[in-house]
């Protein structure tokens, strides 16, 4: 599978920490020294994720120089659909990407992660040949925006990566590990609320809906901090690759002192771990791609640049993958 081209798109409404604090007992500097965030992008009432998702689909497309139809797979990874049916396929709808079958992929903050591994296989397999991933999130729907513990972390966002089945010596997904601990599950949920209603005499049933996001914090930055470089250390044993041959970090933007902290346990200078935190929050499953794009598009990841990536959150769910960025110019070669 070789990386070929990205794209992002993020609603256009930036909210400042200050201006958080006009709701919740924060401020600027707590916010900015606990976690590197200094503003978030918001979506509006009238901005659902499909748009967004397309938006950074078609730049995407557009850098990668396909068309909609060259796609056989739309693999969205998202935690905030528009439709509990499924997003991908109103993406694929409105791409007219009218060979490629759609559908959602769900695993919080790891989601981008699994998803391009996911995706992977597919094109590895040779069951198919041009796969677009997304990542898309507007957690701004789901978190209780009175609760200071978590409002201030989240934004909104999406990107996507588009993947072409190649060589196997082109292969650009040099290895992964995924992982999930279902028993911590309590510390990072977006539950159903429990609320029912009678249908007929005799006959209760649940009223659908959800219950705002809830973190325990500390829990989540401890396993973060623990298990992040733990699957990196294997990862990179695995492939017998030097911390030092690295030449980004790219990981989930959840908080800046986890970039650091995992930097440090490889002696990975801060210059090489990528982090656009500070612009937009934690964007949940678009995090990845959207720093990935960033990069790609300003020239710091060049084509052959070597990229170790983990993805972590609700689930419990962890992952990496050693990635090599191809870039466009290898599409279709
Ligand atoms: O994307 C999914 C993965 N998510 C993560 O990786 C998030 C991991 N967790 C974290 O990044 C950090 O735990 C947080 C940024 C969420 C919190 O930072 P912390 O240093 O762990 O803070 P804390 O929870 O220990 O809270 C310290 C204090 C508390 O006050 P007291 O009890 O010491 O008086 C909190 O009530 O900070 C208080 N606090 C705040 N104060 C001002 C919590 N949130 C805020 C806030 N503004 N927004």
């Amino acid at each position: 599978m070789a990386l070929v081209g990205s794209g992002s798109a993020v609603p256009a409404f930036a909210v400042s920490n200050t201006r958080l604090s006009e709701r919740v007992d924060t401020s600027d500097d707590w916010i900015r020294s606990r976690t590197g965030i200094a503003e978030r992008r918001i979506c509006g009432p009238d901005e659902p994720l499909t748009p967004l998702a397309t938006r950074a689909a078609e730049a995407a497309l557009a850098h990668a120089g396909w068309q909609a139809e060259d796609l056989d797979l739309i693999l969205m990874a998202t935690s905030s659909p528009d439709d509990l049916f499924g997003t991908a396929p109103r993406v694929q709808g409105a791409l007219g990407a009218k060979h490629a079958v759609a559908f959602d992929l769900t695993a919080a903050c790891s989601g981008f992660l699994f998803a391009l591994i996911t995706a992977g296989q597919y094109l590895r397999s040779g069951a198919m040949r041009r796969a677009l991933v997304i990542g898309a999130d507007q957690l701004s729907r789901w978190v209780d925006w009175d609760d200071r513990t978590t409002c201030v972390l989240f934004g909104d966002g999406a990107a996507a990566v588009a993947v072409e089945a190649c060589p196997a010596e082109a292969d650009g997904l040099l290895g992964f590990r995924m992982r999930s601990d279902g028993t911590r599950n309590g510390c990072l949920t977006l539950a159903q609320t429990e609320r029912h209603h009678s249908v007929l005499s005799g006959v209760d049933a649940q009223i659908g809906g959800f219950a705002p996001l809830r973190m325990n914090g500390q829990e989540v930055y401890k396993f973060a901090v623990r298990e992040v470089p733990a699957v990196l250390k294997e990862l990179l044993e695995s492939t017998g690759t030097d911390p030092g041959a690295l030449n980004w970090l790219l990981l989930h933007q959840a908080n800046q002192r986890i970039l650091d902290a995992v930097a440090d346990r490889f002696a990975i200078p801060h210059e090489r771990v990528l982090s656009n935190l500070a612009s937009y929050g934690n964007t949940s499953a678009a995090t990845i791609p959207l720093m990935l794009d960033e990069a790609v598009k300003d020239g710091r990841i060049q084509p052959g640049d070597l990229i170790a990536s983990s993805g972590f959150g609700a689930g419990l769910s962890w992952g990496g993958a050693l990635l090599r960025w191809s870039g466009p110019q290898a599409a279709a070669a």
